[in-house]
């Protein structure tokens, strides 16, 4: 999988997450084997720059190449000018998001809001990869509701605007998160265009991810909500595409170690107040499933420091450990949004 003059180490790449996908979780996905993971989007609004939270966004401190990073908006000027104020700030890919249903985006007519108006789109395109030297990215949804699905039609504005690749979330944007992402759509606009094409969408398993990429053709996956608190999913899957067989699920004490330098790598980067605020979504992921889960994670949400936090996914770790060597999940595998 090429994007401009970057070659990936293989298919898989982290679908971009707001409130998810920050630097800590970007690299640990790297670590356990993704190609690459797109950032939480930074808004095209300048006056949101100078904010803590999209100063947090745009330090990519230590982060494994190459760095990729999206921006939301719908004004060609202002999105050229955040694709110039990131690449400043050590982008080396630009993510333009038409793909994320959020109200707050769509209503100001960004994300995937913008799909229903394609001049539009084309605008937008030329305008940031006329402003800066790095590839930029495309990130969209099948199209507006199924009546509207123009996929096809954006693939070809995108290519001919000089994007680099596209990634296309196997939805539209009136379905949300609802029914299955369909892949005949992804599968169309990969035979028709011959820039890079990235499926997306309810990616699971190892075994979704070979039929995926397999059904649509596609030059990679994206994977986003089946990462949380899996981050080793990566691994799973690059062992799965290369073998036909399964790696074994993790041992509780590789995990345990996981979890416990993921949560170090937060406390350092938001600080003990929000990082032990934002530590509490990834352990409820991490936990999920596991026996005596839903205790834990009832007592963990209501403690404070992060020696508390600390202490309370040892002893979780250590009774765990007490039921077997590997992981066992409870329940069946499910997504958590
Ligand atoms: C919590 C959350 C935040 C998301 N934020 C973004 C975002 O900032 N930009 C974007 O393009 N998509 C965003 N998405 C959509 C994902 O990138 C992805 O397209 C979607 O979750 C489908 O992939 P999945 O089934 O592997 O999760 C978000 C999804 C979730 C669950």
């Amino acid at each position: 999988m090429r994007i401009g003059s970057h070659i990936l180490k293989n298919k898989l790449i982290v679908a971009p997450m707001a409130g998810v996908t920050d630097r800590p979780f970007r690299q640990l996905c790297k670590s356990l084997g993704a190609g690459m993971a797109v950032s939480e989007m930074v808004s095209s609004n300048s006056l949101l720059w100078g904010s803590e939270k999209t100063r947090r966004r745009a330090n990519h401190e230590g982060e494994v190449d190459p760095i990729s990073v999206q921006i939301a908006g719908a004004d060609p000027a202002m999105m050229a000018e955040a694709a110039r104020y990131n690449v400043g700030q050590g982008a080396q890919i630009i993510d333009i998001n038409m793909g994320c249903p959020a109200k707050k985006i769509c209503n100001v007519m960004a994300g995937s809001a913008l799909l229903q108006d394609q001049p539009l789109v084309g605008r937008i395109l030329d305008a940031v990869v006329g402003a800066v030297n790095v590839p930029v990215t495309l990130k969209i949804r099948t199209g507006w509701d199924k009546q509207h699905k123009n996929a096809l039609a954006v693939a070809r504005i995108a290519e001919s605007a000089g994007v680099q690749a596209l990634a296309i979330h196997g939805r539209t944007r009136a379905c949300a998160y609802t029914g299955h992402a369909e892949y005949d759509t992804i599968a169309a606009v990969k035979a028709a265009v011959n820039i890079p094409v990235v499926a997306n969408g309810d990616i699971t398993t190892p075994e979704k991810a070979k039929h995926v990429l397999e059904f649509t053709g596609a030059d990679a996956i994206m994977i986003g909500r089946a990462a949380q608190g899996r981050p080793w999913i990566f691994r799973e899957i690059n062992y799965y595409l290369a073998t036909g067989t399964h790696l074994q699920l993790p041992e509780v004490a590789e995990i345990h170690h996981v979890l416990i330098k993921h949560l170090h790598d937060l406390y350092q980067f938001y600080g003990e107040y929000s990082g032990v605020r934002i530590a509490r979504k990834h352990i409820s992921w991490y936990t999920k499933g596991l026996v005596g889960s839903a205790g834990f994670r009832h007592a963990m949400n209501q403690l404070q420091s992060t020696d508390q936090q600390l202490s309370a996914v040892n002893e979780f770790f250590s009774e765990l450990a007490g039921y077997g060597r590997r992981l066992t999940y409870v329940e069946a595998e499910e997504l958590v949004a």
